[in-house]
């Protein structure tokens, strides 16, 4: 069976475009596939300094990644940080990892260009992290959205420098991106959907928030007045009914087209089939919140047996480099 592995950062509360992109994905994969899943709170500490909001964050992803289906039966959900190993083969993999190849990383080149104050060594290692995380639990495929790409190549990249130093070792692992699940774009309708932007649709927020967030988006410019024809293929709000409201989407195509069907009640609908989807694991959220001994049962075991993977790897790793 093939291994599946992938990380997300407890940097803020999760999103339509995280959800789309790679959360929904893990979880439709766990039965087909030997999964480990984590919370990448040694990235989150790349931004987030403060002990209690990191804490309070990765419990509250555990919560969510959980409510929408995780299975941990199956899959290994657990904290990057039970698995120190994986520290100590960053270190060993920054010793082969070209600098220029990390000068190239967007994140890196991104708070260059920005002129972000006071750059840590730690962003600039950062896709050296995440090749470790990577390579340790050696996957076949690394399920992430398309912005997470160049960071999957630069660990095939790590991997390929470290085999060709010290002879066969890591498996190369291929990123995972689903054709049809393109960048979600954000409410401004012009930027990707990130906590960085502020343009997110929040996918646990109160019904009435999540509703607001949604009637904030932005259509199609040109649609001035109500009877204005619409143009569905440069409307956001159409790009995600065609992923939530598939069976309706002609008819609504349609209807937009022709100025029956105006944005705003477009858009109730839409909020609507988002709310209708996410029923269950809101539900399920509220029940888990009640008992965090079990989220933290749950994380250690998982912790469990992503460690017995991880030592295997780092033992022989160890060995091919003489340490
Ligand atoms: P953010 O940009 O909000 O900080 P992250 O970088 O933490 O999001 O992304 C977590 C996961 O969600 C990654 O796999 C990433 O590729 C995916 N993702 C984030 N934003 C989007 C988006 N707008 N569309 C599709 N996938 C996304
Ligand atoms: N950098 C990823 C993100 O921001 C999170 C991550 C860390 C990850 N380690 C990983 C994703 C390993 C896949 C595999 O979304």
């Amino acid at each position: 069976m093939k291994r599946v592995l992938s990380g997300m950062q407890p940097s803020g509360k999760p999103h339509l475009g995280n959800y789309l992109g790679a959360m929904k994905r893990h979880i439709a994969v766990q039965e087909k596939y030997e999964c480990f899943y984590f919370i990448a709170n040694y990235h989150a500490l790349t931004t987030v300094r403060d002990k209690k909001k990191l804490q309070e964050m990765t419990r509250e992803l555990a919560i969510d990644y959980l409510a929408l289906g995780i299975n941990p039966g199956k899959t290994a959900f657990f904290r990057q940080s039970d698995i120190p190993e994986v520290t100590e083969l960053t270190w060993i993999l920054s010793t082969v990892a070209p600098f220029g190849l990390l000068e190239r990383a967007h994140a890196w080149k991104d708070a260059i260009t920005k002129k972000k104050k006071d750059p840590t060594v730690g962003l600039f290692n950062y896709p050296v992290l995440m090749a470790s995380d990577i390579l340790i639990y050696e996957p076949d495929l690394v399920p992430v959205g398309r912005d997470q790409k160049q960071h999957i190549e630069i660990a095939r990249d790590i991997a390929q420098s470290f085999n060709n130093h010290f002879g066969e070792t890591f498996k190369l692992p291929e990123d995972f991106i689903e054709e049809d699940v393109q960048t979600i774009l954000g409410t401004d309708g012009i930027h990707k959907m990130s906590k960085s932007y502020g343009n997110v649709i929040e996918i646990f927020a109160h019904e009435d928030e999540l509703r607001k967030q949604i009637m904030s988006m932005v259509t199609d410019p040109n649609r001035v007045k109500r009877d204005d024809p619409g143009n569905p293929d440069i409307c956001n709000v159409f790009s995600l009914q065609k992923i939530f409201s598939p069976n309706k989407i002609a008819e609504i195509k349609k209807n937009c087209k022709s100025a029956k069907l105006g944005c705003v009640d477009n858009k109730k609908a839409l909020a609507e089939a988002i709310i209708e989807e996410l029923k269950p694991a809101r539900e399920k959220r509220i029940e888990l919140t009640k008992n965090l001994d079990y989220i933290d049962e749950v994380l250690k075991k998982g912790a469990k047996k992503a460690r017995e993977t991880a030592t295997k790897t780092l033992d022989k790793v160890r060995s091919k480099v003489g340490l």
